[in-house]
């Protein structure tokens, strides 16, 4: 017996079901419990055959219009919930524009071009020009120029980094010695900062480093000038006046004499410490001659300095390393 009110209840019932399924897992078993082979509906279909034909046929047409509803009913819940899923979805991808960006960092200069440009500027102050020349060399500037032909054994004191064509890359910035004072007349005072290269690798030895050189050409200069001028700008340098220089005999096969320049604070942790610092010297008479100009008339004093040196003694640095690995948090401590 199909019961009119019955039918009315079970889509009721239905529709609260339905509402009451939060996924499409829940949504498939409620859907079942009504229309599935032994859903709620379905059972009332099969009762169709018990009735007598003048009553089957309207009963059979209504029990269709309450499966239609029910059905309905089950799309609209499938299409809720994927609204709501996707309402959801777009929620959790949106981005807050109103959010503040992630700060910038500003960039600062590194320790070695900060020292660099203290050591230009301090000679500049003093009248030296700065110059420039290139990295890779041939070997007239690095070695034939500066009084050390084929075969000289002083060659060997550089581990040569060579590259093609018979090119290599500068064992020392004294080729700018050449190249500046082959362009300029005298009288000559340049330093040349730079990069260096040499087959060299360890805890006070990287493979790039840098030097700058210093040429001083004149009529009337003297080794006196050179140590006064080379003292003052370590005072200036390290900004303090408690600081030693002296000339300890050397051999560089481009100047004769030769000098080493060694320093000494008188206070602080490197008290009383002899610390070699440059090398120096007269310009040889060769080279002078290779330069252009009459040795009998002209004399020169140069010198070629470590910069990570000074930069390691300036800021109490114990490894040279950490100048070329980069890492910011040593390179942060330089900035400002
Ligand atoms: N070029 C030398 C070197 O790298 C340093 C040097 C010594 C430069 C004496 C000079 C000098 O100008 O006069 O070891």
């Amino acid at each position: 017996m199909v019961n009119d009110d019955t039918l009315t209840s079970l889509i009721d019932e239905a529709r609260q079901a339905l509402g009451a399924a939060d996924d499409a897992a829940q949504l498939a078993n409620t859907k079942a419990r009504y229309l599935g082979k032994d859903g709620a509906l379905t059972r009332q279909m099969k009762t169709l055959g018990a009735l007598a034909p003048a009553e089957r046929a309207a009963a059979g047409k209504r029990l269709n219009e309450v499966k239609q509803a029910i059905e309905r009913l089950v799309v609209e819940r499938e299409q809720a919930l994927a609204d709501a899923q996707l309402a959801a979805r777009l929620a959790g991808e949106a981005v807050d524009v109103t959010l503040p960006g992630r700060g910038m960092g500003c960039g600062t200069l590194h320790p070695i071009t900060r020292t660099i440009e203290r050591i230009e500027a301090i000679f500049a102050s003093i009248g030296f020009d700065v110059a420039d020349g290139p990295e890779i060399e041939d070997d007239f500037y690095n070695f034939t120029a500066l009084n050390q032909p084929e075969d000289h054994p002083a060659r060997s004191m550089h581990d040569t980094f060579y590259v093609e064509g018979g090119l290599l890359l500068r064992t020392h910035t004294s080729p700018m010695q050449i190249r500046y004072a082959r362009m300029n007349a005298p009288p000559i005072k340049v330093i040349a900062p730079g990069k260096t290269y040499r087959v060299d690798s360890d805890a006070t030895h990287s493979p790039m480093f840098h030097q700058f050189e210093g040429l001083w050409i004149d009529e009337d200069v003297s080794f006196t000038d050179l140590k006064s001028v080379y003292a003052d700008f370590l005072r200036r340098f390290f900004e303090r006046d408690d600081i030693d220089v002296r000339f300890r005999p050397s051999y560089f096969p481009f100047t004769e004499p030769s000098a080493e320049i060694d320093m000494r604070f008188a206070d602080g942790p490197l008290r009383g410490r002899w610390l070699e610092i440059s090398g120096s010297g007269q310009v040889h008479p060769n080279v002078v001659r290779t330069i252009g100009l009459d040795p009998e008339r002209y004399i020169g004093f140069a010198f070629g300095s470590g910069i990570e040196r000074l930069a390691m003694l300036r800021y109490g640095v114990a490894d040279l390393r950490l100048f070329f690995e980069n890492d910011l948090r040593f390179l942060r401590q330089f900035a400002g």
